[in-house]
């Protein structure tokens, strides 16, 4: 009906409150996994396009999360080998997976203008975000 509002519409609600009410949070967005392959998709997100709408697992900052399932804040993403550029203005990253009922399903991406910005705080809040969004699944 009308009055129904989609995942992902949720999802980009999401991506748009977080970008427009943390200075440093300038590209927002999901990623998923695609199935049972081992590769992410992109999903919902806001700020600037990018060319990276799938990452084989294990490539780049996400591809690494995929398999880790663990947090990944990276302060200077110069210092990182495993790193996959979407801008030259993005100078650090934060990606904490998406749990639900215990799998790792995809994970939340943000990327920021400011050399090390996140703190522990943005790991604990952004725990807390998808843990919320896992509802939605
Ligand atoms: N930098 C990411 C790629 C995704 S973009 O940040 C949107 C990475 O290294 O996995």
């Amino acid at each position: 009906n009308q009055n129904h509002i989609s995942r992902n519409e949720k999802l980009f609600e999401i991506c748009a409150l977080l970008k427009n009410n943390i200075e440093y949070y300038n590209w927002v967005g999901f990623y998923f996994r695609n199935g049972e392959k081992e590769e992410l998709l992109l999903g919902p997100y806001v700020g600037e396009p990018t060319d990276h709408t799938v990452i084989p697992f294990g490539k780049g900052i996400c591809g690494q999360v995929a398999v880790s399932n663990q947090n990944f804040v990276v302060p200077d993403v110069a210092a990182q080998d495993n790193y996959i550029a979407c801008s030259f203005t993005v100078k650090s990253e934060i990606v904490v997976p998406l749990f639900v009922n215990g799998a790792n399903i995809g994970q939340i991406d943000i990327d920021s203008h400011v050399l090390n910005p996140f703190s522990e705080k943005d790991e604990l809040f952004l725990e807390f975000v998808n843990q919320e969004i896992a509802k939605l699944f």
